[in-house]
């Protein structure tokens, strides 16, 4: 028996069981978000966010969350012991009911202390129940399409709990529809997102990138500045599912675009040692019609100057895995300190890194440290507040 069922709104004001993945560390950022966002029961667990919401918040979290790596409408929780307990709890959701069968799917499955053997083998059985189950239904099954999937089923397996959810974001909400290039080893831009709410940036404030690469940081800053929905230029899962409200999605789609407002210069700067890299960033911007909004400069971080009194530095500088890297990184960071110290006094710096070396070689006081996943690679947000004087001695 279902303990939580039903969970989906079947009309736009019936509250649904949610939840948004997220970059680790940007919980309780996504938490502050989606409750502006109108969520409500918003619970922050490891890896991402719990929360209610009716069809209009599920179409808002989508379209407007910065941080959220998808939203996930939850169908039911079930315990389990068996392969068979989990064909049978998939196959007894009404699926054609959730969507036609002319979509394409595709079942996803996490893990953790599973006791049975082989997950491969549990999803092609989740796949099998969605699909014995419109045939014996509607006399003909959806197919499987691995790679651009209509509608995408997130199975959870823990000890012993059975959670199904559908995605009603469709392509993970970190693709913004608009990166038109990749620079070497860009962040995601739900985490640039984050790190710029972490660290209290405000639009209007200054706010500089000296190691931009494509530009993530920018992008998001600039999308921020001009209250730019983050989802504006794309489509989500929720438009290929049974009971997608047009109409109100349509009237969400206006109420952002009105808010928009136009593109004007921002100060907001990147700049980047390589005319190659800020090709990309130029790219990305304009990709997104931001070009106008911010400025790059080709100047190497160390020669890099304050453009305004005050501001907030962000940046991810290049992480050395390889020994020479290191070593060229270990002789960079004591300068790039000299440089912030020098020049940036009054400045805010928030350095993202996974080196944990980082800060005895920058030999900066660090004034706070938050732990944060980029993808895998577990990092720190360095926190330097640059006062004038004081902070550090002179470099032998
Ligand atoms: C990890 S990438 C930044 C990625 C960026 N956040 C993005 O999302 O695309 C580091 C960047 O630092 C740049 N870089 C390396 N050394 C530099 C230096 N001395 N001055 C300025 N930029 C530098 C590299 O060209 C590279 O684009």
């Amino acid at each position: 028996m279902r303990s939580d069922e039903p969970h989906e709104p079947m009309n736009k004001h019936t509250s649904a069981k949610l939840f948004a993945p997220c970059p680790r560390g940007l919980e309780s950022a996504l938490a502050a978000e989606l409750t502006a966002l109108g969520a409500s029961a918003v619970q922050a667990v490891a890896g991402g966010v719990a929360f209610e919401g009716d069809t209009r918040v599920i179409y808002r979290a989508n379209l407007e969350s910065r941080i959220a790596t998808r939203v996930l409408l939850r169908l039911f929780t079930v315990p389990y012991r068996s392969e068979e307990d989990i064909y049978r709890a998939a196959y007894d959701l009404d699926w054609p009911q959730r969507f036609d069968v002319t979509r394409s799917i595709r079942v996803y499955l996490t893990a953790q202390r599973c006791p049975l053997k082989s997950l491969d083998f549990l999803t092609l059985r989740i796949k099998d129940a969605v699909c014995d189950r419109f045939r014996g239904e509607v006399g003909s099954r959806p197919n499987v399409d691995t790679r651009a999937p209509e509608v995408r089923i997130h199975a959870f397996l823990d000890a012993t709990q059975f959670t199904l959810y559908l995605d009603t974001s469709g392509e993970p909400l970190f693709k913004r529809g608009a990166r038109a290039a990749q620079g070497e080893a860009p962040i995601k831009e739900n985490l640039a997102a984050g790190i710029l709410s972490l660290t209290g940036w405000q639009p209007g404030t200054a706010l500089l990138d000296p190691m931009c690469g494509g530009g993530t940081f920018l992008v998001e800053a600039a999308q921020i500045a001009l209250n730019i929905a983050p989802g504006i230029a794309r489509g989500f899962g929720f438009e290929k599912l049974k009971h997608f409200d047009a109409p109100l999605w349509q009237a969400l789609r206006a109420e952002a675009e009105a808010r928009r407002k136009p593109v004007v210069a921002l100060p907001i700067y990147g700049s980047d040692l390589y005319g190659d890299t800020l090709k990309l960033a130029h790219a990305n911007l304009a990709a997104s019609g931001l070009e106008q909004a911010v400025q790059l400069k080709q100047v190497n971080a160390l020669e890099v100057s304050a453009p305004a009194a005050t501001g907030v530095l962000v940046t991810n500088p290049p992480y050395g895995e390889r020994m020479g890297e290191q070593q060229e990184l270990a002789e960079f960071y004591p300068r790039f300190g000299d440089a912030l110290k020098q020049k940036f006094a009054g400045w805010n710096c928030y350095i993202l890194s996974a080196d944990m070396n980082l800060p005895k070689l920058i030999k900066l006081k660090v004034s706070k440290r938050t732990p944060l996943f980029n993808g895998a690679l577990e990092c720190r947000l360095f926190e330097y507040k640059i006062v004038a004087g004081s902070m550090r001695g002179p470099t032998p």
